[in-house]
């Protein structure tokens, strides 16, 4: 690792822990006065993918349970290993509830992670997260429907990272967005949260 890359990594690291926080809020914020004003979520809906046995899944697998999703990519230096070892610790943390709450990791980088890809970096992290990936066109539309920020950045080495919100979004059994886990959150804070989520907080 050069001096570079890990000032770099530390730069990424501080830009996206701001705009995850300050994302959050506003997502959490419009979650609430959706819930108050209309009873409509107006992040999330219906999505296609592809899980890492190649098997096209949609919405609707999922729904009947609350979820977690988070946005990222394989190549991640930073965010999102740690966001998914956390995210272990707090599956590991809620015991046989865990079996109880989906949690699904999906690509913003689909040209680099492919089904296959994917499936390996999951392997490293709990088995109840489920890695999903798809076309540019289906990573566009599930990007768009639940308001990810995620942007293609060109690195000097040819080579490219990808900006990305870090926050968890919170996903109620009918798929309303309720809240979010923040990148770092402190590990009781998150695990309540999705306590919470599965009724249990
Ligand atoms: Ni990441």
């Amino acid at each position: 690792m050069t001096l570079k890359f890990v000032r770099y990594a530390a730069w990424a690291g501080i830009v996206l822990l701001a705009f995850s926080v300050g994302l959050a809020s506003v997502l959490w914020y419009r979650g609430q006065s959706q819930t108050q004003t209309t009873g409509i979520a107006s992040i999330g809906g219906d999505f296609s993918l592809v899980d890492t046995n190649g098997a096209r899944v949609r919405e609707a697998d999922f729904l009947g349970k609350p979820r977690a999703m988070f946005f990222g990519f394989t190549h991640c230096p930073e965010v999102c290993p740690t966001t998914l070892f956390e995210a272990t610790n707090w599956l590991q943390a809620l015991g046989s509830d865990a079996d109880k709450l989906a949690f699904l990791f999906v690509t913003v980088d689909p040209e680099r992670d492919t089904p296959e890809v994917l499936k390996e970096y999951m392997s490293a992290f709990n088995a109840n997260v489920v890695g999903l990936t798809g076309s540019r066109a289906d990573i566009d539309a599930v990007v768009k429907a639940y308001r990810v920020f995620a942007r293609r950045v060109e690195l000097a080495d040819g080579d490219y990272t990808m900006d990305h919100t870090a926050a968890v979004y919170l996903i109620d059994a009918k798929g309303a967005f309720v809240g979010s886990i923040n990148y770092t959150e402190d590990q009781d804070a998150a695990v309540a949260k999705l306590k919470k989520l599965l009724g249990k907080g």
